[in-house]
């Protein structure tokens, strides 16, 4: 069994494409609403939480692997590579992004943490350091929806973004044949970089209307995100992250799902096109 510990974007779409693969997979999930779906696409669940170590070691029981993804909260995902090296798993996937001890952003400094942990777990392992996700976009769909403009502090940076639906294609792939992946590091990202003020004429052309961009400065930025329910810790950490966008930090590509899964990564136009109804106000909405 292999054991998915998150039922977000990344968690809840590599346990569909393991269970469409046959293999048994279990996903641990601490609201019990979103079972049904999952449960429907031949996905196991585990009612637990990060935070409570007896519901992972109850999730456990008889895993070969793991997919390690959640908000990486250090205590809570070592909760998991305790848990699994207790149980003797074999290998385990970790979803990383650039991680470093000494990165400015905190969500960095702690996926290095964790990813330092791993490794020194014995468990076997393998690191997905991804990209930026074009998924971000989904935060500011509900204002390109109602304003035909969006807005970031990410200035002219370019980014190497990836679908979520690709992180979750690689996770699985690892996860299914961890031997071919033993101990490596990747670097997912899409097929190409491109900023924020890049994606405003794709998102016209493929929504067919102008969507307008505007750059922000750090602290519009850091508010945007507070006025749309995200905490401000959190908001705190995702505009230290689109600063460094800002600098050139995530403009960079590689090859790496392509290799992993041998499929090539989706585009942009892809993610827009198969999203497009969250750019847009419904018919039935509209003044
Ligand atoms: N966003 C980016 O651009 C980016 C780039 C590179 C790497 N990453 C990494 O990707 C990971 C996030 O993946 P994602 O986008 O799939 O996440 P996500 O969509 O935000 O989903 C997070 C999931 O974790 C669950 N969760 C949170 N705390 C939990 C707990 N204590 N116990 C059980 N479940 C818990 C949430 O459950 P509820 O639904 O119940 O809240 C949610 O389903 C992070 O490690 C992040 O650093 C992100």
């Amino acid at each position: 069994v292999i054991l998915v510990t998150s039922a977000g974007k990344v968690g809840a779409e590599a346990a569909r494409v393991l269970a469409a693969q046959g293999i048994p997979v279990r996903l641990l999930i601490r609201d019990p609403e979103k079972v049904g779906t999952l449960a429907r696409a031949g996905v196991e669940a585990a009612i637990g939480d990060l935070a409570d170590r007896p519901s992972i070691d109850a999730a456990m029981r008889d895993v070969s692997g793991v997919v390690l993804v959640s908000p990486a909260v250090p205590d809570e995902e070592m909760n998991v590579v305790r848990s699994a090296a207790a149980a003797h798993v074999g290998h385990i996937v970790k979803i990383s992004s650039k991680a470093s001890l000494d990165s400015p952003v905190e969500r960095r400094r702690n996926q290095a943490r964790i990813e330092q942990g791993l490794i020194a777990s014995g468990v076997g392992y393998t690191l997905l350091r991804n990209n930026a996700y074009m998924q971000n976009f989904l935060m500011l769909a509900p204002a390109i929806a109602s304003t035909d403009s969006f807005s970031s502090a990410s200035g002219d940076g370019r980014i190497g973004m990836i679908d979520t639906r690709d992180v979750a294609a690689a996770a699985a792939a690892i996860a299914a044949h961890p031997d071919d992946h033993l101990g490596r590091t990747y670097w997912p990202t899409g097929p190409e970089s491109f900023s924020y003020a890049d994606a405003a004429p794709r998102l016209s052309a493929v929504l067919g209307r102008h969507i307008s961009f505007r750059s922000l400065s750090f602290a519009e930025q850091r508010q945007a995100m507070v006025d749309v329910g995200v905490p401000a810790p959190i908001a705190q950490m995702n505009a230290e992250a689109i600063a460094l966008f800002a600098q050139g930090d995530s403009d960079w590509v590689t090859d790496d799902v392509m290799s992993i899964t041998g499929r090539p990564p989706r585009t942009f136009d892809q993610f827009v096109t198969d999203n497009a109804e969250f750019f847009t106000v419904p018919a039935s909405r509209q003044s």
